[in-house]
Order: structure tokens, then sequence, then C-alpha cells
């Protein structure tokens, strides 16, 4: 018998996290449950402050589902495993999970809906080890990468966000005849760079997946100088790798950060193709702007969907698991399905293929492209023109 649960948002915010805590609360106020609110991931439970846990009403998720962020508040340095406690005046790596499953016990908590990326998940698998009741896992990342699941709410947003920059860019890289090189989030998988970047009509998308041969990208905006076509859009996810190269990272993982900062392939990429083709080349990454906003019509829908199939969940069965997506259905799976790999862009995958036939350089050996070779047009046809309005 069900009588209270509790919501956590944990790991990098991604649109969409309000539209799940709504339907949480509601659909589970509905059943006659009483709903409450665990602020900062598990910090709440942690830290002894009175404000750490809130009551959901009606009100308190009235109108939220629009809106980007959460109101619950997030962190990706709140791991209960290794949670910063200060010791002799310095923080240290501090095992206070036990204490979390106790809070939650004394609050009558019957079910915790984690809402977050494989972190978290891997957390609630974690604390259900140790104890903890019984938690309902729902996944969430911009990135798109998580196992176990064909989709997570915050993505179509990011690549809008992401395609609407790239449509900006064209134009300014048009007026100056440059190369702008735009770096877009997606940690070690290609999801938001291939989306974005075909529906954004770049001319080069390079992701994790394929490492990429930089000569190949200036042989690409070599060819359009050849016909033409004096500037190019390279879109660049962050993780991606030259063949036999590294990840660029800022900042390396943490002891209480349990993955490194990715960020600067841009700047090197556009150093390297403004030495080799003589093209001035700019570099902008897209960074954060990627996660905020409000949540389009599709991660909307996602959201809601997936937070009302938690409590239909809690309410039906008597199990712990991650929710979902596999075709067009939700279903409840277990937790280690979202967490035993991350969900990369398959070599296969049609989207990958349609940006070959479309001409696309992803910087590989391009086994099924249409590109035209390197040759410039024959004297008989007219030279590059634009025409009003018209794409280059
Ligand atoms: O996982 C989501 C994500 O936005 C990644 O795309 C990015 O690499 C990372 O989080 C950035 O994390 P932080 O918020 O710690 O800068």
């Amino acid at each position: 018998m069900i009588r209270r649960i509790a919501v956590n948002t944990g790991g990098g915010d991604a649109p969409g996290l309000n539209a799940v805590i709504r339907a949480v609360a509601i659909s589970g106020m509905s059943r006659g449950w009483e709903v409450l609110g665990i602020r900062y991931g598990y910090r709440g439970l942690i830290e002894d402050d009175p404000a750490g846990v809130v009551s959901l009403d009606r009100n308190s998720v009235r109108g939220i589902h629009h809106l980007g962020g959460t109101i619950l508040g997030s962190t990706n340095r709140g791991d209960p495993f290794r949670y910063p406690v200060m010791k002799d005046g310095q923080l240290v790596p501090t095992d206070v999970s036990s204490k979390v499953i106790r809070r939650l016990d004394e609050l009558g908590v019957d079910a915790l809906v984690a809402i977050g990326g494989d972190g978290s998940i891997k957390l609630s698998a974690k604390l259900l080890e140790r104890g903890l009741r019984r938690v309902i896992a729902v996944p969430k990342t911009i990135d798109n990468d998580l196992s176990g699941t064909d989709q997570t709410f915050g993505f179509d947003t990011a690549v809008a966000t992401a395609t609407d920059a790239i449509d900006k860019l064209h134009t300014t890289a048009q007026a100056h005849e440059r190369v702008m090189v735009v770096e877009v989030m997606g940690r070690h998988a290609g999801w938001i760079a291939l989306y974005s970047g075909i529906a954004g009509g770049a001319d080069v998308v390079l992701i994790p997946e394929l490492p990429f041969d930089i000569e190949r990208v200036c042989d690409k905006i070599r060819w359009r100088e050849a016909m033409n076509r004096r500037f190019a859009i390279v879109v660049v996810a962050e993780g991606a790798t030259q063949v036999g190269g590294a990840a660029v990272f800022k900042e390396g993982a943490g002891q209480f950060k349990e993955h490194g900062q990715l960020g600067g392939i841009a700047e090197r990429i556009a150093h390297e193709i403004q030495l080799r083709t003589g093209k001035e080349t700019r570099s902008i990454v897209l960074g954060h702007l990627q996660r905020g906003g409000s949540p389009v019509m599709t991660d909307r829908v996602l959201s809601l969907r997936l937070g009302c199939a938690a409590t239909r969940f809690i309410a039906d069965t008597n199990t712990s698991g991650l929710v979902a997506v596999r075709g067009n259905t939700i279903q409840l799976v277990p937790m280690s399905e979202g967490t035993d790999r991350i969900r990369t862009v398959p070599l296969d995958s049609d989207v990958l293929l349609t940006g070959r036939q479309l001409g696309v350089c992803f910087g590989d050996e391009q086994p099924e492209s249409f590109e035209p070779s390197l040759t410039p047009p024959p004297p008989s046809l007219p030279p590059y023109r634009v025409f009003k309005g018209g794409p280059a």
C-alpha cells in the first residue's frame, strides 16, 4: 500500500525535468498519495536543511511543464557514496548513503522517483543494494546516450537550439566567406551533432563514433572553395576525436565528479583548418545554451508520459526499475539496462546515411558518400551565385 512518494532530479539539467515533476506529482496525488520533492538530488536529505524536502501540492507544480531547469534544483556533485564533507578544514569524499536511506525511511517514503542520467541511475541501483525500499528511475539527458531506452527527453530541445544557432551562423559565415566550427554537447555520443548538423545543413559533421582525418575536412572546404562556395559550416561533437587521437577535456574527473568536462575541440579544429586551407576560420562553443529554454513539444509530451508511467509502475508493480521508451511503448526495465553501456550512433544509422547522400563530410573514409570529386566545376557551368533568399 503506497502512501507517500518522493521525487528528485540529479545530474545536469535537461529541458523537460519540470514536466516530469508535474506529471509525477499530479498523477501521484490523484491516486491519493502524498508527494515530496527532495532538493538538489540527495542533498536535501543529507544536509540538515529544513527546506531540503518540500511537500509538492497542486500549486507548487502549476504552470511548470513548459519551463526549463528544475524547480527542485539539481547537482552533479551530490553522490551520497562520495559526498563532500568538511573534515579538518578540507572537503573529504564520504559515504553518507546510510543517512539517505534512513531519512527516506523516517519520512515514510514508499517509493522514490529518481530523475537523472547514467550517474543517477547507477546511484539508484547502489542505494537499492544498500537497502533503499524502492526506486523508479526516469532517464534524462540531452545527450540521448542512455542504453535501455530509445529516447531521452531534453534531446529534441537541445537539437532545436543547436539547429537554430547553426542557421544563424550560416548567414555570418556566408557574409564573411569564413569557416565556422560549431562545438555541440553530447559527451561521447554524436546524436546532437548529427541531428543538428543534418537539420542545419552543415558541410562537415564530426562525431565520436567516426574518428576524423583533418585533411578530409580540409579537402571538403577546398572543394567548396573550388566550387565558388566560399564559406563552410563544421559541426563538431565535444567528444569527437581525430584518428588515433583522444577526446579533448577542459578539466578531468574529480574526487566528487564522475566525469571530466569535455571542451575545446572546435578551437583546435578551427586552428588546423585555417593553417591548412588559408581560410579565415572561427570557432564557437554552444555549451550550456543547449540545456536551457523551454522544452519543445516532443520533449514535453515525452516528459509527461514518463512521469505518469513512473507512478503507474509504482501502483501496478512491486519492483524497482528504469522507465524506458521502447518503440511506442513505455516499459519498466531492470536498472542495469540503463547503465551497462552508452548508446552511441550506430554506423548504419539512416540519419548518417542521409548525411552521406547529401554530401556531408564526416571526416572519415566516406564509404557511402555521394560527394563529387575535388575537381572544380567544368567551365560550361555558370559561376556560383547566391539567389535571393535561397540557400547557398
Ligand atoms: O550530459 C549532459 C551534458 O550537458 C553533456 O552534454 C556535457 O558534456 C556535460 O553535461 C556538461 O556538464 P556540466 O554541467 O558539468 O558542465
